[in-house]
C-alpha cells in the first residue's frame, strides 16, 4: 500500500502499461515524488538521464510543463530501436513533441557546456552504472551531472539502493553472485543514501536531503507485479524481491543543489 498521494499521477491507472513504457520500481509515482522533491517549475530545463522508454520523461514534461532533454546511449530490449525513438513516440502520445527532445549519449561524455539545466533528474539508471564501471566510474559521472547544472541548480537522483543493514543470511550468496548488473551482483550497485550523499558532497554538490523513499517498498512489490520482464520470468527477480520482503532492499534519493 501506498504511504504517500500522488495528486499528478494517479490519473494514470493502467499500470500494465506504466511498466511496460518505464523500467524500475515506481513508475509514475517515482517521478511525481521526484519532481516534487526537486521543485520543478514550468518552463526549467531538464536533464533526465537514463530513460528507457522515456513514459517518465513525458509526464514531467506534461504535469510540470518543463523543457527536457533526455539522454540514452541504449536500443530498446524488446524491438531494437534506440530508446530516443521511443522517447518520441511517447512524446507524440502525450503531446508534448515540442518540449522534449531525445539525445543518443550517456553520461559522462553528454558534452553539454557548463551551467546548462536548472536541473538533472535520474532514476534507477546509476546503479546500474556502478555495478558495470565501478565506484570511479559513477563519481565521474556525478562530476559531469554537477558540471552541466547551473550553479543554484537542482539534482535529483533516485536509485535502488539498501538500508544500512548487513545482507540477510539467505539472500547474501543471491546479491553477490554476478551476472547482467556486474560481476558481483545487486550488492556492488546498491549503496545506501548516506554513501551515496557522500559521493555528491564529494563532487561538490550541497546535499538538501538524502532519504529512503516511504513508499520504497510498495515500489518495488508494484514492479514484481506489473513489470513485463518479471512477469515472464517469476522465478527470477520477483522471488527475489519478495523474499527480501524490504529488508535489505530499498529505494533511495538524493536531492542534490550547485552552490549558487
Ligand atoms: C532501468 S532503466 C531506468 C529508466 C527510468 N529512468 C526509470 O526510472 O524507470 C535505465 C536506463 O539507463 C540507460 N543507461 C545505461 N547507461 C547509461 C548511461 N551511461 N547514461 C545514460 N543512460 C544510461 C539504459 O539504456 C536504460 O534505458
Amino acid at each position: 500500500m501506498s504511504s504517500l498521494t500522488y495528486p499528478k499521477s494517479s490519473q494514470y491507472t493502467d499500470l500494465s502499461t506504466v511498466y511496460a513504457e518505464c523500467s524500475g520500481p515506481g513508475g509514475l509515482q517515482l517521478s511525481e515524488f521526484m519532481a516534487e522533491k526537486m521543485g520543478l517549475y514550468a518552463g526549467a530545463r531538464l536533464l533526465d538521464i537514463g530513460i528507457e522508454r522515456g513514459y517518465q520523461t513525458c509526464f514531467l514534461a506534461k504535469a510540470y510543463g518543463v523543457q527536457v532533454v533526455a539522454l540514452d546511449p541504449d536500443d530498446d530490449r524488446d524491438d531494437g530501436l534506440p530508446h530516443i525513438e521511443h522517447l518520441m513516440r511517447n512524446a507524440r502520445a502525450w503531446g508534448v513533441e515540442s518540449q522534449v527532445l531525445g539525445l543518443k549519449l550517456g553520461v559522462p561524455d553528454t558534452r553539454f557546456a557548463a551551467d546548462t539545466f536548472d536541473f538533472v533528474h535520474s532514476t534507477t539508471t546509476l546503479e546500474m552504472v556502478r555495478g558495470l564501471f565501478g565506484a570511479n566510474f559513477y563519481q565521474k559521472c556525478l562530476a559531469e551531472i554537477y558540471r552541466i547544472l547551473r550553479p543554484g541548480g537542482i539534482f535529483g537522483l533516485g536509485e535502488p539502493m539498501h538500508r544500512d543493514v548487513p545482507i540477510p543470511a539467505d539472500l547474501a550468496p543471491i546479491y553477490t553472485k554476478g551476472g547482467g548488473v556486474g560481476p558481483e551482483g545487486w550488492a556492488a550497485c546498491f549503496a545506501t543514501a548516506d554513501e551515496t550523499a557522500a559521493v555528491c558532497r564529494e563532487v561538490g554538490f550541497e546535499v538538501l536531503e538524502a532519504r529512503n523513499a516511504p513508499d520504497a517498498w510498495h515500489w518495488w512489490d508494484e514492479f514484481t507485479r506489473y513489470d513485463p520482464y518479471c512477469q515472464a520470468d517469476p522465478e527470477g527477480e520477483p522471488k527475489i524481491i519478495q523474499q527480501d520482503g524490504g529488508r535489505w532492499l530499498t529505494y533511495g534519493y538524493v536531492i542534490a543543489q550547485k552552490p549558487g
